[in-house]
């Protein structure tokens, strides 16, 4: 990650909460991710690191829900906008970091969530291994990628094969509903669970 990454995502910060999947205005939109999230994020409370959060709306979602959060992101913008809409959620926070390698301590987070970065990061493996350690024993990743039809991100089969590799065993749940991204997509978009 570069300076110059890091001034493209703060540009980008201010209209981010613009698409219906980021900023979840839709009330049909919000619930989906709400029902998925919460189908599985395991019962309230349960800590969770949330990995280039961006401006923290699935983060804040989740706290809503009575889980505490710590999100990261390496854009200060969006990390500003985040802390700006949590308000005081206990327990939850926002802080400027690599998610690649996340400034939160090993084996006390029963989720470790990530839409949408790790495909961007250098080394999605090291990455993947460094998340494993933040996990509790019975802890989960929750992933949510995508391939997309400008022919960037990772297939489901290279996240399944990268969670695999990283020892969790994988599940693998299709997202092509508009409704998780208030518009119809051709997209591979989905989310892996992966536990041990
Ligand atoms: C596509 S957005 C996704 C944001 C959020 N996860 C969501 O789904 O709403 C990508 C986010 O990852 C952040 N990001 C990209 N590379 C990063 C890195 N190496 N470490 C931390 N954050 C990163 C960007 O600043 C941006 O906020």
């Amino acid at each position: 990650m570069t300076s110059r990454d890091r001034e493209l995502w703060d540009a980008q910060a201010a209209t981010f909460d613009d698409e219906p999947d980021h900023g979840l205005h839709d009330p049909q939109v919000r619930d989906a991710w709400r029902t998925l999230l919460l189908s599985v994020v395991p019962p309230v409370p349960t800590r969770i690191a949330d990995l280039g959060c961006g401006t923290g709306t699935l983060a804040l979602l989740l706290a809503d829900e009575g889980h505490s959060v710590n999100g990261v992101d390496v854009s200060p913008e969006m990390v500003r906008r985040a802390t700006a809409k949590a308000g005081s959620y206990p327990g939850t926070g926002f802080v400027v970091g690599d998610a690649a390698a996340p400034p939160f301590p090993s084996g006390r987070y029963g989720v470790v969530l990530c839409r949408h970065v790790l495909w961007a990061l250098p080394s999605p493996a090291a990455a993947l291994s460094r998340w494993v350690d933040l996990l509790t024993p019975d802890g989960r990743l929750v992933l949510v990628e995508g391939f997309w039809s400008t022919g960037t991100g990772l297939t489901a089969d290279e996240t399944v094969a990268l969670v695999e590799g990283a020892g969790l065993t994988a599940t693998l749940k299709p997202l092509t509903e508009q409704v998780y991204w208030g518009k119809r997509t051709d997209d591979e978009r989905y989310l892996v669970l992966g536990r041990r």
